[in-house]
């Protein structure tokens, strides 16, 4: 396929409508949906972040193979989410089918296999830095829509209202425009509220993967709704930042738009998937 192609999204159905996805005014889990973004703005501040950056880029944590961190999330269910309550291997799954089935490069299938993977941290996490161990618990830094701190939070977020909340709003610096960064300094080197998404694009680097910048971006990204559906940043991003952002568009069609897809035979589906691992991230990889 051409790029131009590929990127060309094709209609991803589903059992429910589009306007019926995120919806954070009056889903059936409203209250846990609200709860979790007051928490995640309140408490992720540029120092919490770079505490957290402190304690996982190195990923000296365990040493586990992509099958055998799978099995230990399977517990996992995002509380932060109006649109699923299935178990993130299955969801993952369902977005690496829809991608696999519309022709994509084996690269963005595994993109879509993995892209919810960064979870994993609830393992070695706690209430405090809302990263819980436990499925009900605080997930404040797991999961949830990102945004960058360091920088004034734009009002493209949910929960908007919630932004006056974080103490770095408070600071004059922290809460200007631009705060700790320069025009044009490239998405690269601006720090995102900590979770998942950030985990898991660090933790692919520090194994010297050889998915290509593309998926790297998607799963940095994913979760960054001000970004690329709210249009901001703008002023921070490098030409390459805007290729990459349609990447990053593409992929959502599939994170969002597959979540009421039947149940995957995750079972029979694995030996191909494992094939991917294999080629792109083999053996025991630390984390
Ligand atoms: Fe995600
Ligand atoms: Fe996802």
């Amino acid at each position: 396929m051409m790029e131009q192609d590929i990127l060309q999204p094709k209609q991803v159905s589903a059992g429910k409508a589009h306007e019926e996805f995120r919806n954070y005014e009056s889903s059936s889990r409203q209250e846990i949906v609200e709860r979790h973004y007051r928490l995640m703005r309140t408490n992720q501040t540029l120092a919490y972040v770079q505490r957290m950056h402190e304690k996982y880029n190195a990923c000296e944590h365990d040493e586990m193979t992509i099958r055998e961190a799978f099995r230990k999330l399977e517990s996992y269910i995002d509380s932060s989410d109006p649109d699923s309550d299935s178990p993130n291997l299955e969801h993952m799954m369902q977005t690496a089918e829809r991608i696999r089935a519309d022709g994509h490069p084996d690269w963005f299938q595994l993109t879509g296999l993995l892209h919810d993977m960064g979870k994993i941290c609830f393992l070695w996490g706690n209430k405090e830095d809302g990263q819980e161990g436990t499925a009900d618990g605080d997930q404040w830094a797991l999961g949830g829509d990102t945004w960058a701190v360091g920088c004034r939070i734009p009002d493209e977020v949910v929960f908007p209202e919630f932004n006056q909340l974080n103490p770095d709003m408070k600071d004059p610096k922290l809460s200007s425009a631009l705060g700790i960064y320069e025009t044009g300094c490239g998405l690269d080197n601006v720090l995102f509220a900590y979770g998942h998404d950030e985990y898991m694009y660090r933790m692919l680097k520090a194994n010297n993967t050889s998915l290509p910048d593309e998926a790297l971006a998607m799963i940095r990204y994913h979760s960054c709704y001000p970004w690329h559906q709210g249009g901001a940043y703008e002023a921070l991003m490098t030409p390459r930042d805007h290729e990459m952002k349609k990447w990053v568009l593409l992929f959502n069609q599939y994170d969002l738009y597959t979540k009421s897809d039947a149940k995957p035979d995750v079972e029979a589906l694995w030996p191909y998937y494992q094939s991917l691992i294999d080629k792109y991230l083999p053996g025991k990889l630390r984390w």
